[in-house]
């Protein structure tokens, strides 16, 4: 069975002078799913979307967007897909509703619908009360909304989006996923770029790992997490209860253990649920009493740090509506 894909890269390759931008990146998104490209600052992901996307030609390589070459029918790409790129593109002397407007009638919408739509995702942004207000009065967070109705105007099959969520506070964000699902339950398909590992995790059905230009990982966020090496077993011991004798009781039955006193926390690779429910009985015959005890998977940031040897930067987790301008 072969589900059609949404969009391709073929050995994407891109060079700036000496600088490796991308260095031969495949992946292919199945229409309808949502791929997340993940990876640090300077690993190649705006290049890559600017590649697909037909705003830089590749060095080598080519891309297909709604079964489109990037090359050969780059207004075909255009018109199948919508993009919000990683720097707000509103023109700040319009309106809201005027940029909405604006982008509408380049698409060649009609005044009824444009105005339907844009009340419809003024709403969905929360910016219906700024909506008749000038851009330039807009805080950065409230750009980066309208930036992302502005690319949903002319409802795309493909859309690609630049990490959509820097400069959001964590409730923009939250709702924004929101919004992002409801498209993909419509058909849509996504690409969206992110420093976050949460976000992927949140919202792709797969993740690209890329660092360096170079594709390392790739697979379902689970996939992921497996890759990392097994989950652990995490026992949390009450206070006035001996962490000590914790320690001494499980030793034997685990094959390391990793004590953080300040936490209360013992940490040993997990053998399974069977074997947990026998540390749990244990624990139980002793009298030391438990906070909780469980298994415990690794997370995307886990994951990334075992796959690069080092943590995925990430500069923009403060809620600051001023970082983005
Ligand atoms: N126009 C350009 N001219 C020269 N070098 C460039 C250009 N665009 C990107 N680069 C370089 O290519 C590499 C990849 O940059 P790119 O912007 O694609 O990374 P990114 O993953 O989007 O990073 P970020 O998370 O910071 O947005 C970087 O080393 C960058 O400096
Ligand atoms: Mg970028």
């Amino acid at each position: 069975m072969t589900s059609p894909h949404a969009i391709e890269a073929e050995n994407l390759v891109k060079h700036f002078g000496e600088t490796v931008a991308v260095d031969g990146v495949s992946f292919v998104v199945p229409e309808g799913s949502v791929l997340g490209l993940l990876g640090p600052n300077g690993a190649g992901k705006t290049t890559t979307v600017r590649m697909m996307t037909t705003l830089t030609a590749p060095t080598s390589g080519t891309a297909r967007v709604a079964g489109h070459d990037v090359l050969t029918d780059p207004g075909a790409v255009r018109r199948s897909m919508g993009l919000t790129g990683q720097a707000a593109t509103v023109d700040e002397l319009l309106t809201g509703r005027e940029n909405l407007r604006l982008i509408g009638q380049l698409y060649g919408l009609d005044n009824g619908y444009i105005k339907r739509a844009s009340d419809d995702l003024l709403e969905r942004f929360s910016l219906t009360d700024a909506g008749d207000r000038i851009a330039k009065t807009y805080s950065g967070g409230m750009r980066r909304r309208l930036d992302l109705a502005v690319s949903l105007i002319a409802t795309p099959p493909v859309l690609f989006l630049d990490e959509p969520t820097t400069g959001l506070d964590p409730r923009s964000r939250v709702e924004l996923w929101e919004v992002l699902r409801e498209l993909v339950k419509d058909g849509t398909t996504l690409l969206l770029t992110t420093q976050y590992l949460e976000e992927a995790d949140q919202l792709a059905d797969n993740i690209v790992v890329i660092d360096r230009g170079t594709v390392i990982a790739e697979g379902t966020p689970l996939q992921l997490k497996d890759q990392s090496g097994a989950a652990a077993l995490v026992v949390t011991v009450s206070h006035g209860h001996d962490l000590e004798r914790a320690e001494a009781l499980i030793r034997p039955h685990v094959r390391e253990v990793h004590v953080d006193a300040g936490a209360r926390q013992l940490t040993a690779p997990a053998e399974g649920l069977g074997h947990m429910t026998r540390v749990a009985g244990l624990f139980d015959e002793s009298g030391i009493v438990l906070d909780d005890i469980g298994l415990k998977r690794p997370s995307l940031d886990d994951v990334f740090l075992h796959l690069t040897g080092h943590r995925a930067e990430d500069t923009t987790t403060e809620a600051d509506e001023e970082l983005v301008s």
